[in-house]
Protein backbone atom coordinates (compact mmCIF):
# COMPACT_ATOMS: atom_id res chain seq x y z
CA UNK A 1 0.00 0.00 0.00
CA UNK A 2 1.34 3.44 -0.95
CA UNK A 3 1.78 6.05 1.73
CA UNK A 4 -0.68 7.76 0.13
CA UNK A 5 -3.22 5.28 0.33
CA UNK A 6 -2.53 4.73 3.93
CA UNK A 7 -3.20 8.40 4.51
CA UNK A 8 -6.61 8.63 2.71
CA UNK A 9 -7.71 5.20 4.40
CA UNK A 10 -6.12 6.86 7.94
CA UNK A 11 -8.07 10.54 7.19
CA UNK A 12 -11.59 8.60 6.11
CA UNK A 13 -11.24 6.92 9.37
CA UNK A 14 -11.04 10.11 11.00
CA UNK A 15 -7.64 9.07 12.43
CA UNK A 16 -4.90 11.10 10.55
CA UNK A 17 -3.62 12.56 13.64
CA UNK A 18 -1.47 9.59 14.22
CA UNK A 19 0.60 10.37 10.65
CA UNK A 20 1.34 14.00 12.41
CA UNK A 21 5.03 13.56 13.40
CA UNK A 22 5.93 11.20 10.52
CA UNK A 23 8.43 14.46 8.89
CA UNK A 24 10.47 14.19 12.61
CA UNK A 25 11.01 10.92 12.71
CA UNK A 26 13.75 8.37 10.91
CA UNK A 27 13.75 6.54 8.08
CA UNK A 28 13.09 3.19 10.12
CA UNK A 29 10.89 4.73 12.62
CA UNK A 30 8.38 5.93 9.39
CA UNK A 31 8.10 2.29 8.09
CA UNK A 32 7.46 0.68 11.31
CA UNK A 33 4.70 3.11 12.03
CA UNK A 34 3.51 3.09 8.40
CA UNK A 35 3.70 -0.77 8.74
CA UNK A 36 1.92 -0.77 12.19
CA UNK A 37 -1.16 1.14 10.41
CA UNK A 38 -1.27 -0.43 7.36
CA UNK A 39 -1.73 -3.84 9.65
CA UNK A 40 -5.34 -2.15 11.41
CA UNK A 41 -8.35 -2.48 10.39
CA UNK A 42 -9.79 0.74 11.19
CA UNK A 43 -13.28 0.11 9.88
CA UNK A 44 -13.23 -2.72 12.29
CA UNK A 45 -11.62 -0.90 15.12
CA UNK A 46 -14.71 2.01 14.91
CA UNK A 47 -17.16 -0.39 15.28
CA UNK A 48 -15.43 -2.41 17.89
CA UNK A 49 -15.49 1.44 19.68
CA UNK A 50 -18.93 2.31 19.06
CA UNK A 51 -20.56 -0.51 19.72
CA UNK A 52 -18.08 -0.87 23.24
CA UNK A 53 -19.37 2.87 24.09
CA UNK A 54 -22.71 2.17 23.66
CA UNK A 55 -23.38 -1.25 25.85
CA UNK A 56 -20.55 -0.06 28.12
CA UNK A 57 -21.42 3.14 28.35
CA UNK A 58 -22.55 5.48 31.69
CA UNK A 59 -26.13 5.71 32.77
CA UNK A 60 -26.44 1.39 31.95
CA UNK A 61 -29.58 0.10 33.95
CA UNK A 62 -28.34 -2.62 36.98
CA UNK A 63 -29.11 -5.61 35.89
CA UNK A 64 -30.70 -6.53 39.34
CA UNK A 65 -34.29 -7.44 38.40
CA UNK A 66 -33.50 -9.56 35.67
CA UNK A 67 -31.14 -11.83 37.99
CA UNK A 68 -31.48 -15.07 39.13
CA UNK A 69 -28.49 -17.06 41.78
CA UNK A 70 -27.18 -20.47 40.03
CA UNK A 71 -30.45 -22.96 40.99
CA UNK A 72 -28.92 -26.17 43.01
CA UNK A 73 -29.29 -28.89 40.22
CA UNK A 74 -26.44 -27.38 38.02
CA UNK A 75 -24.19 -26.50 41.24
CA UNK A 76 -21.48 -28.70 42.34
CA UNK A 77 -20.01 -27.90 46.13
CA UNK A 78 -16.57 -29.43 47.51
CA UNK A 79 -18.17 -29.19 50.93
CA UNK A 80 -22.10 -29.92 50.21
CA UNK A 81 -21.15 -32.98 47.97
CA UNK A 82 -18.53 -34.83 50.02
CA UNK A 83 -20.18 -38.20 49.15
CA UNK A 84 -19.37 -37.26 45.42
CA UNK A 85 -16.18 -35.73 45.54
CA UNK A 86 -14.44 -39.26 45.28
CA UNK A 87 -16.73 -40.42 42.40
CA UNK A 88 -15.85 -36.84 40.15
CA UNK A 89 -12.00 -37.21 41.21
CA UNK A 90 -12.08 -40.63 39.70
CA UNK A 91 -13.61 -39.35 36.61
CA UNK A 92 -10.95 -36.77 36.13
CA UNK A 93 -7.97 -39.01 36.64
CA UNK A 94 -9.48 -41.54 34.06
CA UNK A 95 -10.16 -38.79 31.24
CA UNK A 96 -6.35 -37.36 32.23
CA UNK A 97 -4.88 -41.15 32.11
CA UNK A 98 -6.38 -40.99 28.74
CA UNK A 99 -4.44 -37.25 28.00
CA UNK A 100 -8.03 -35.80 27.23
CA UNK A 101 -7.14 -33.13 29.61
CA UNK A 102 -5.47 -30.38 28.56
CA UNK A 103 -4.95 -27.22 30.46
CA UNK A 104 -4.96 -23.37 29.16
CA UNK A 105 -2.94 -20.44 30.83
CA UNK A 106 -3.86 -17.18 30.65
CA UNK A 107 -1.05 -15.00 30.57
CA UNK A 108 -1.30 -12.15 28.24
CA UNK A 109 -1.89 -9.70 30.84
CA UNK A 110 0.24 -6.38 31.85
CA UNK A 111 0.51 -6.82 35.18
CA UNK A 112 -0.01 -3.28 35.72
CA UNK A 113 -1.22 -3.30 39.34
CA UNK A 114 1.80 -5.56 40.37
CA UNK A 115 4.31 -3.51 38.42
CA UNK A 116 7.00 -5.34 36.98
CA UNK A 117 8.58 -5.18 34.09
CA UNK A 118 8.43 -9.01 33.57
CA UNK A 119 5.61 -11.44 32.74
CA UNK A 120 3.84 -11.87 36.17
CA UNK A 121 4.37 -15.81 35.82
CA UNK A 122 7.69 -15.27 36.69
CA UNK A 123 7.22 -13.64 39.38
CA UNK A 124 8.83 -15.34 42.71
CA UNK A 125 6.50 -14.49 45.86
CA UNK A 126 9.22 -15.00 48.35
CA UNK A 127 8.27 -18.68 49.66
CA UNK A 128 11.14 -20.62 50.70
CA UNK A 129 11.84 -22.41 47.60
CA UNK A 130 11.49 -19.07 45.64
CA UNK A 131 9.80 -20.99 43.07
CA UNK A 132 7.85 -18.71 40.93
CA UNK A 133 4.19 -19.14 39.42
CA UNK A 134 5.46 -21.00 36.26
CA UNK A 135 7.04 -23.16 38.12
CA UNK A 136 4.24 -23.96 40.96
CA UNK A 137 1.89 -24.78 37.96
CA UNK A 138 4.35 -26.07 35.99
CA UNK A 139 5.07 -28.98 38.74
CA UNK A 140 1.06 -29.36 39.75
CA UNK A 141 1.04 -30.45 35.79
CA UNK A 142 3.89 -33.09 36.42
CA UNK A 143 2.35 -34.53 39.36
CA UNK A 144 -1.03 -34.91 38.13
CA UNK A 145 0.26 -37.11 35.31
CA UNK A 146 1.98 -39.07 37.67
CA UNK A 147 -0.88 -39.45 39.87
CA UNK A 148 -3.23 -40.01 36.81
CA UNK A 149 -0.68 -42.57 35.25
CA UNK A 150 -0.50 -44.66 39.11
CA UNK A 151 -4.43 -44.54 38.75
CA UNK A 152 -4.70 -45.85 35.92
CA UNK A 153 -1.56 -48.01 34.86
CA UNK A 154 -0.93 -45.50 30.81
CA UNK A 155 1.13 -42.98 30.28
CA UNK A 156 -0.56 -39.79 29.72
CA UNK A 157 0.34 -35.85 28.46
CA UNK A 158 -1.46 -33.24 29.72
CA UNK A 159 -0.67 -30.45 27.44
CA UNK A 160 0.09 -27.06 28.47
CA UNK A 161 -1.18 -23.88 25.92
CA UNK A 162 0.08 -20.74 27.31
CA UNK A 163 -1.86 -17.74 26.05
CA UNK A 164 0.88 -14.37 26.27
CA UNK A 165 0.56 -11.07 24.34
CA UNK A 166 3.29 -9.15 21.99
CA UNK A 167 4.93 -7.74 25.24
CA UNK A 168 4.99 -10.90 26.93
CA UNK A 169 5.58 -13.47 24.44
CA UNK A 170 9.43 -13.59 24.01
CA UNK A 171 10.05 -13.43 27.69
CA UNK A 172 8.14 -16.20 28.67
CA UNK A 173 9.19 -18.43 25.90
CA UNK A 174 13.19 -17.67 27.05
CA UNK A 175 12.41 -18.50 30.58
CA UNK A 176 11.00 -21.21 30.01
CA UNK A 177 13.92 -23.10 27.98
CA UNK A 178 16.41 -21.59 30.54
CA UNK A 179 15.15 -23.77 33.09
CA UNK A 180 14.10 -26.23 30.53
CA UNK A 181 10.49 -26.01 30.52
CA UNK A 182 10.39 -27.55 34.57
CA UNK A 183 10.98 -30.68 33.35
CA UNK A 184 7.90 -31.05 31.01
CA UNK A 185 8.12 -32.36 27.75
CA UNK A 186 8.49 -28.82 25.20
CA UNK A 187 6.47 -30.40 22.14
CA UNK A 188 3.84 -30.19 25.33
CA UNK A 189 4.37 -26.61 26.23
CA UNK A 190 2.75 -24.56 23.51
CA UNK A 191 2.87 -21.01 23.32
CA UNK A 192 0.55 -18.61 21.43
CA UNK A 193 -0.38 -14.82 21.44
CA UNK A 194 -3.64 -13.22 21.99
CA UNK A 195 -4.49 -9.69 20.18
CA UNK A 196 -3.74 -6.16 20.73
CA UNK A 197 -5.83 -3.55 20.45
CA UNK A 198 -4.89 0.39 20.00
CA UNK A 199 -5.95 2.75 23.03
CA UNK A 200 -8.28 5.75 22.15
CA UNK A 201 -9.30 8.62 23.51
CA UNK A 202 -12.88 9.23 24.82
CA UNK A 203 -13.41 10.70 20.78
CA UNK A 204 -12.40 7.17 19.31
CA UNK A 205 -9.40 8.45 18.20
CA UNK A 206 -6.04 6.04 18.38
CA UNK A 207 -3.46 7.55 20.96
CA UNK A 208 -0.16 7.71 20.79
CA UNK A 209 2.60 6.30 23.17
CA UNK A 210 5.70 7.71 20.77
CA UNK A 211 5.73 10.01 18.29
CA UNK A 212 6.24 6.60 16.12
CA UNK A 213 4.54 3.87 17.96
CA UNK A 214 0.69 3.41 18.79
CA UNK A 215 -0.68 2.93 22.33
CA UNK A 216 -1.13 -0.64 21.93
CA UNK A 217 -2.73 -2.69 24.96
CA UNK A 218 -4.00 -7.15 24.64
CA UNK A 219 -7.75 -7.50 23.70
CA UNK A 220 -8.52 -8.63 27.04
CA UNK A 221 -8.33 -12.88 28.16
CA UNK A 222 -11.71 -12.81 26.23
CA UNK A 223 -9.15 -12.34 23.16
CA UNK A 224 -8.27 -16.01 23.67
CA UNK A 225 -11.13 -17.23 21.16
CA UNK A 226 -9.66 -15.06 18.68
CA UNK A 227 -6.28 -16.14 19.18
CA UNK A 228 -7.28 -19.82 19.28
CA UNK A 229 -8.64 -19.35 15.67
CA UNK A 230 -5.86 -17.41 14.57
CA UNK A 231 -2.96 -19.52 15.60
CA UNK A 232 -4.34 -23.30 14.77
CA UNK A 233 -3.99 -24.01 18.37
CA UNK A 234 -7.97 -25.62 17.93
CA UNK A 235 -6.57 -28.00 15.42
CA UNK A 236 -3.40 -28.90 17.88
CA UNK A 237 -6.04 -29.89 20.74
CA UNK A 238 -7.95 -31.96 18.29
CA UNK A 239 -4.83 -33.62 16.52
CA UNK A 240 -3.89 -34.72 20.16
CA UNK A 241 -7.41 -35.92 21.21
CA UNK A 242 -8.24 -33.62 23.84
CA UNK A 243 -11.64 -33.58 24.82
CA UNK A 244 -11.84 -30.98 28.26
CA UNK A 245 -10.07 -27.76 28.85
CA UNK A 246 -9.37 -25.79 32.26
CA UNK A 247 -8.61 -22.49 31.20
CA UNK A 248 -7.44 -20.27 34.28
CA UNK A 249 -5.30 -17.23 35.03
CA UNK A 250 -1.52 -16.86 35.85
CA UNK A 251 -1.87 -15.44 38.92
CA UNK A 252 -3.60 -17.52 41.10
CA UNK A 253 -0.73 -19.12 43.38
CA UNK A 254 -3.46 -21.74 44.43
CA UNK A 255 -5.10 -22.87 41.58
CA UNK A 256 -5.34 -26.57 40.72
CA UNK A 257 -4.58 -26.75 37.48
CA UNK A 258 -6.67 -29.67 35.59
CA UNK A 259 -8.25 -30.27 38.55
CA UNK A 260 -9.76 -33.67 38.49
CA UNK A 261 -12.77 -33.60 40.70
CA UNK A 262 -13.53 -30.11 38.97
CA UNK A 263 -13.10 -32.25 35.48
CA UNK A 264 -15.11 -35.11 36.95
CA UNK A 265 -17.48 -32.77 37.35
CA UNK A 266 -18.16 -30.83 34.60
CA UNK A 267 -17.90 -34.44 32.74
CA UNK A 268 -20.49 -36.14 34.94
CA UNK A 269 -22.90 -33.51 34.22
CA UNK A 270 -22.44 -33.45 30.85
CA UNK A 271 -21.53 -30.04 30.66
CA UNK A 272 -19.86 -28.51 28.05
CA UNK A 273 -18.92 -25.05 30.07
CA UNK A 274 -18.46 -24.93 34.00
CA UNK A 275 -17.17 -22.31 36.09
CA UNK A 276 -15.36 -22.64 39.57
CA UNK A 277 -16.68 -20.22 42.47
CA UNK A 278 -15.84 -19.30 45.57
CA UNK A 279 -18.44 -18.18 47.92
CA UNK A 280 -18.76 -14.68 48.04
CA UNK A 281 -19.66 -13.52 51.96
CA UNK A 282 -19.03 -9.72 51.69
CA UNK A 283 -22.00 -7.97 50.23
CA UNK A 284 -19.28 -5.21 48.84
CA UNK A 285 -16.17 -7.76 47.75
CA UNK A 286 -15.86 -6.12 44.10
CA UNK A 287 -15.71 -9.91 42.91
CA UNK A 288 -18.11 -10.55 39.66
CA UNK A 289 -20.80 -13.23 40.39
CA UNK A 290 -22.16 -16.26 38.46
CA UNK A 291 -26.01 -15.85 37.71
CA UNK A 292 -28.37 -16.54 35.50
CA UNK A 293 -29.83 -12.71 33.53
CA UNK A 294 -32.65 -12.97 31.64
CA UNK A 295 -32.43 -17.19 32.02
CA UNK A 296 -28.86 -16.64 30.34
CA UNK A 297 -25.82 -17.55 32.62
CA UNK A 298 -23.25 -14.71 32.62
CA UNK A 299 -20.31 -12.92 35.54
CA UNK A 300 -22.02 -9.82 36.52
CA UNK A 301 -20.01 -7.87 38.33
CA UNK A 302 -20.35 -6.15 41.42
CA UNK A 303 -20.77 -2.32 39.60
CA UNK A 304 -23.47 -3.95 37.84
CA UNK A 305 -25.65 -4.53 40.68
CA UNK A 306 -27.19 -2.68 43.73
CA UNK A 307 -26.12 -3.18 47.01
CA UNK A 308 -29.60 -3.94 48.06
CA UNK A 309 -29.26 -6.65 45.30
CA UNK A 310 -25.40 -7.73 46.68
CA UNK A 311 -27.05 -7.72 50.10
CA UNK A 312 -29.80 -10.05 49.45
CA UNK A 313 -29.65 -13.85 51.59
CA UNK A 314 -31.28 -16.58 51.08
CA UNK A 315 -32.58 -18.80 53.73
CA UNK A 316 -29.59 -20.54 54.93
CA UNK A 317 -27.98 -17.21 55.85
CA UNK A 318 -25.65 -16.89 52.56
CA UNK A 319 -25.74 -14.19 50.47
CA UNK A 320 -28.32 -15.09 47.31
CA UNK A 321 -25.79 -13.98 44.38
CA UNK A 322 -23.05 -15.86 45.76
CA UNK A 323 -20.94 -17.48 43.28
CA UNK A 324 -17.82 -15.70 43.24
CA UNK A 325 -16.22 -15.97 39.82
CA UNK A 326 -12.49 -17.21 40.45
CA UNK A 327 -12.01 -17.28 36.57
CA UNK A 328 -11.19 -20.73 36.62
CA UNK A 329 -13.32 -22.56 33.44
CA UNK A 330 -14.30 -25.95 31.95
CA UNK A 331 -14.69 -26.40 28.38
CA UNK A 332 -14.97 -28.89 26.24
CA UNK A 333 -13.57 -28.74 22.84
CA UNK A 334 -15.86 -28.94 20.62
CA UNK A 335 -17.77 -25.90 22.75
CA UNK A 336 -14.57 -24.17 22.37
CA UNK A 337 -14.39 -24.91 18.50
CA UNK A 338 -18.01 -23.34 18.32
CA UNK A 339 -17.22 -20.28 20.27
CA UNK A 340 -14.26 -19.86 17.60
CA UNK A 341 -15.92 -20.74 14.59
CA UNK A 342 -18.94 -18.97 15.55
CA UNK A 343 -19.97 -16.98 18.47
CA UNK A 344 -16.61 -15.07 18.58
CA UNK A 345 -17.63 -11.93 16.44
CA UNK A 346 -20.49 -11.97 18.41
CA UNK A 347 -18.59 -10.78 21.96
CA UNK A 348 -18.79 -7.06 22.57
CA UNK A 349 -15.68 -5.32 24.23
CA UNK A 350 -16.00 -3.74 27.44
CA UNK A 351 -14.69 -0.58 27.88
CA UNK A 352 -11.91 0.13 30.88
CA UNK A 353 -11.10 4.24 31.65
CA UNK A 354 -7.45 4.23 31.88
CA UNK A 355 -5.08 7.00 32.44
CA UNK A 356 -3.02 6.07 29.85
CA UNK A 357 0.26 8.17 28.64
CA UNK A 358 0.20 9.66 25.32
CA UNK A 359 1.76 12.26 22.95
CA UNK A 360 -0.29 15.36 22.95
CA UNK A 361 -0.44 15.48 18.85
CA UNK A 362 -0.82 19.41 19.38
CA UNK A 363 2.19 20.12 21.53
CA UNK A 364 4.04 16.82 21.00
CA UNK A 365 4.52 16.27 24.82
CA UNK A 366 4.51 13.30 26.22
CA UNK A 367 1.77 13.65 28.57
CA UNK A 368 1.05 11.26 31.83
CA UNK A 369 -2.91 12.07 32.57
CA UNK A 370 -3.94 11.86 36.39
CA UNK A 371 -7.44 10.99 35.30
CA UNK A 372 -8.74 8.56 33.39
CA UNK A 373 -8.29 10.04 29.58
CA UNK A 374 -9.05 7.56 27.16
CA UNK A 375 -10.09 3.98 27.22
CA UNK A 376 -8.98 -0.02 26.18
CA UNK A 377 -11.55 -1.99 24.75
CA UNK A 378 -11.33 -5.95 26.62
CA UNK A 379 -13.13 -9.17 25.80
CA UNK A 380 -13.59 -11.60 28.78
CA UNK A 381 -12.80 -14.67 28.93
CA UNK A 382 -16.53 -15.37 30.75
CA UNK A 383 -17.88 -13.61 27.93
CA UNK A 384 -19.22 -16.79 26.29
CA UNK A 385 -20.92 -18.77 29.22
CA UNK A 386 -24.21 -17.23 27.47
CA UNK A 387 -23.73 -19.89 24.73
CA UNK A 388 -23.03 -23.13 26.36
CA UNK A 389 -25.77 -25.79 26.33
CA UNK A 390 -24.76 -26.98 29.53
CA UNK A 391 -23.58 -24.91 31.95
CA UNK A 392 -22.40 -26.30 35.41
CA UNK A 393 -21.09 -24.14 38.24
CA UNK A 394 -18.43 -25.85 40.62
CA UNK A 395 -17.96 -24.34 44.53
CA UNK A 396 -14.74 -24.51 46.05
CA UNK A 397 -13.60 -23.29 49.38
CA UNK A 398 -11.50 -19.75 48.85
CA UNK A 399 -8.66 -20.88 51.11
CA UNK A 400 -8.04 -23.90 49.05
CA UNK A 401 -7.80 -22.43 45.95
CA UNK A 402 -7.86 -18.58 45.90
CA UNK A 403 -5.18 -16.25 46.58
CA UNK A 404 -4.08 -13.90 43.64
CA UNK A 405 -1.42 -12.05 42.97
CA UNK A 406 -2.87 -8.53 41.81
CA UNK A 407 -1.11 -5.96 43.77
CA UNK A 408 2.30 -5.10 44.79
CA UNK A 409 3.13 -5.21 48.79
CA UNK A 410 3.59 -1.58 48.90
CA UNK A 411 0.28 -0.83 47.75
CA UNK A 412 -2.50 -2.06 49.69
CA UNK A 413 -3.17 -5.26 51.70
CA UNK A 414 -4.76 -7.44 49.36
CA UNK A 415 -4.10 -9.96 47.02
CA UNK A 416 -0.38 -9.10 46.98
CA UNK A 417 3.37 -11.09 47.35
CA UNK A 418 2.36 -11.62 51.16
CA UNK A 419 -1.13 -12.31 50.97
CA UNK A 420 -0.31 -15.01 48.30
CA UNK A 421 2.79 -16.64 49.91
CA UNK A 422 0.39 -16.79 52.92
CA UNK A 423 -1.62 -18.33 51.78
CA UNK A 424 -0.03 -20.95 50.16
CA UNK A 425 1.80 -21.86 53.25
CA UNK A 426 -1.77 -21.50 55.46
CA UNK A 427 -2.85 -24.20 53.15
CA UNK A 428 0.42 -26.62 53.56
CA UNK A 429 0.32 -26.05 57.08
CA UNK A 430 -2.94 -27.81 56.75
CA UNK A 431 -2.00 -30.34 54.72
CA UNK A 432 0.62 -31.36 57.26
CA UNK A 433 -1.85 -31.54 60.02
CA UNK A 434 -4.31 -33.76 58.17
CA UNK A 435 -1.84 -36.30 57.34
CA UNK A 436 -0.69 -36.62 61.33
CA UNK A 437 2.29 -34.22 61.49
CA UNK A 438 2.40 -31.22 63.97
CA UNK A 439 4.21 -28.56 64.76
CA UNK A 440 6.11 -26.88 67.95
CA UNK A 441 7.69 -23.86 68.36
CA UNK A 442 11.11 -22.83 69.53
CA UNK A 443 10.60 -24.18 73.10
CA UNK A 444 9.15 -27.54 71.90
CA UNK A 445 5.56 -26.75 72.90
CA UNK A 446 2.81 -27.70 69.83
CA UNK A 447 1.49 -25.44 67.94
CA UNK A 448 -2.03 -25.70 68.46
CA UNK A 449 -4.33 -26.05 65.24
CA UNK A 450 -7.73 -24.42 64.93
CA UNK A 451 -9.83 -27.54 64.14
CA UNK A 452 -12.51 -26.88 60.85
CA UNK A 453 -14.28 -28.39 58.06
CA UNK A 454 -12.35 -28.38 55.55
CA UNK A 455 -12.20 -30.02 52.33
CA UNK A 456 -14.24 -31.81 51.97
CA UNK A 457 -13.42 -33.67 55.08
CA UNK A 458 -15.31 -33.19 58.67
CA UNK A 459 -12.34 -34.69 60.00
CA UNK A 460 -10.07 -32.19 58.48
CA UNK A 461 -8.30 -29.72 60.46
CA UNK A 462 -7.35 -25.85 59.09
CA UNK A 463 -4.69 -23.99 60.70
CA UNK A 464 -6.68 -21.26 59.61
CA UNK A 465 -4.07 -18.97 59.47
CA UNK A 466 -5.70 -16.10 57.22
CA UNK A 467 -8.40 -15.71 59.31
CA UNK A 468 -6.42 -15.43 62.74
CA UNK A 469 -4.03 -12.64 61.02
CA UNK A 470 -4.67 -9.44 62.19
CA UNK A 471 -1.44 -7.72 61.65
CA UNK A 472 1.26 -8.12 59.44
CA UNK A 473 3.38 -9.04 62.15
CA UNK A 474 1.63 -12.44 62.87
CA UNK A 475 3.24 -14.55 60.24
CA UNK A 476 2.06 -18.12 59.26
CA UNK A 477 3.70 -20.88 59.99
CA UNK A 478 6.20 -21.26 57.54
CA UNK A 479 5.75 -24.35 55.52
CA UNK A 480 5.87 -25.01 51.69
CA UNK A 481 5.21 -28.47 49.98
CA UNK A 482 6.88 -29.06 46.54
CA UNK A 483 3.55 -29.82 44.49
CA UNK A 484 6.06 -32.59 42.84
CA UNK A 485 5.78 -34.56 46.67
CA UNK A 486 1.63 -33.57 46.50
CA UNK A 487 -1.00 -32.35 43.98
CA UNK A 488 -3.78 -31.62 46.93
CA UNK A 489 -2.68 -32.77 50.21
CA UNK A 490 -2.34 -36.54 49.16
CA UNK A 491 0.83 -38.89 50.19
CA UNK A 492 1.83 -36.98 52.69
CA UNK A 493 1.38 -39.65 55.42
CA UNK A 494 5.01 -41.15 55.19
CA UNK A 495 6.00 -37.71 55.49
CA UNK A 496 4.73 -36.52 58.35
CA UNK A 497 2.50 -38.47 60.19
CA UNK A 498 3.45 -38.41 63.96
CA UNK A 499 6.48 -36.32 64.05
CA UNK A 500 7.03 -32.69 64.80
CA UNK A 501 8.45 -30.43 62.97
CA UNK A 502 9.75 -26.55 63.54
CA UNK A 503 8.88 -24.30 60.69
CA UNK A 504 10.35 -23.41 58.01
CA UNK A 505 9.81 -26.93 57.03
CA UNK A 506 9.70 -27.91 52.98
CA UNK A 507 9.21 -31.11 51.90
CA UNK A 508 10.07 -31.64 48.17
CA UNK A 509 11.54 -34.45 46.00
CA UNK A 510 14.64 -34.58 48.23
CA UNK A 511 12.85 -35.12 51.43
CA UNK A 512 12.09 -33.20 54.29
CA UNK A 513 14.00 -30.20 55.21
CA UNK A 514 14.16 -28.05 58.86
CA UNK A 515 15.43 -25.14 57.78
CA UNK A 516 16.35 -23.72 61.36
CA UNK A 517 17.69 -27.85 62.88
CA UNK A 518 19.97 -27.59 59.10
CA UNK A 519 21.19 -24.39 60.24
CA UNK A 520 19.82 -23.27 57.15
P1 LIG B 1 -6.16 -9.05 35.18
O1 LIG B 1 -7.44 -8.53 34.69
O2 LIG B 1 -5.99 -9.17 36.64
O3 LIG B 1 -5.00 -8.20 34.53
O4 LIG B 1 -5.92 -10.44 34.48
P2 LIG B 1 -3.44 -8.23 34.73
O5 LIG B 1 -2.85 -7.88 33.43
O6 LIG B 1 -2.95 -9.51 35.33
O7 LIG B 1 -3.16 -7.09 35.78
P3 LIG B 1 -3.45 -5.51 35.70
O8 LIG B 1 -4.96 -5.37 35.63
O9 LIG B 1 -2.76 -4.95 34.50
O10 LIG B 1 -2.89 -5.03 37.00
C1 LIG B 1 -6.48 -11.64 34.91
C2 LIG B 1 -5.85 -12.75 34.10
O11 LIG B 1 -6.13 -12.57 32.72
C3 LIG B 1 -4.92 -12.53 31.98
C4 LIG B 1 -3.86 -12.10 32.95
O12 LIG B 1 -2.57 -12.50 32.50
C5 LIG B 1 -4.31 -12.82 34.20
O13 LIG B 1 -3.95 -14.18 34.17
N1 LIG B 1 -5.08 -11.57 30.88
C6 LIG B 1 -5.52 -10.31 31.12
C7 LIG B 1 -4.77 -11.97 29.61
O14 LIG B 1 -4.37 -13.13 29.38
N2 LIG B 1 -4.92 -11.09 28.60
C8 LIG B 1 -5.36 -9.83 28.80
O15 LIG B 1 -5.48 -9.06 27.82
C9 LIG B 1 -5.67 -9.42 30.09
Amino acid sequence: MEQSELRARLAHAGQDHLLRFLPELSRAEQRALSEELRGMDFEELGRFFRRAMESGGAGQDKVDARMEPVPRQVLGSATRDRDQLHDWEQRGLHHISQSKVAVLLLAGGQGTRLGVSYPKGMYDVGLPSHKTLFQIQAERILKLQQLAEKEHGTKCVIPWYIMTSGRTMESTKEFFLKHKYFGLKKENVVFFQQGLLPAMGFDGKILLEEKSKVSMAPDGNGGLYRALGAHGIMEDMERRGIGSIHVYCVDNILVKVADPRFIGFCIQKGADCGAKVVEKTNPTEPVGVVCRVDGVYQVVEYSEISLATAQKRSPDGRLLFNAGNIANHYFTVAFLRDVVNTYEPQLQHHVAQKKIPHVDVASGQLLQPDKPNGIKMEKFVFDIFQFAKKFVVYEVLREDEFSPLKNADSQNGKDNPTTARHALMSLHHCWVLNAGGHFVDENGTRIPAIPRFTNGRPDAIRADVNDNLKDANDLPIQCEISPLVSYGGEGLEQYVKNREFRAPLIIDENGVHELVKNGV
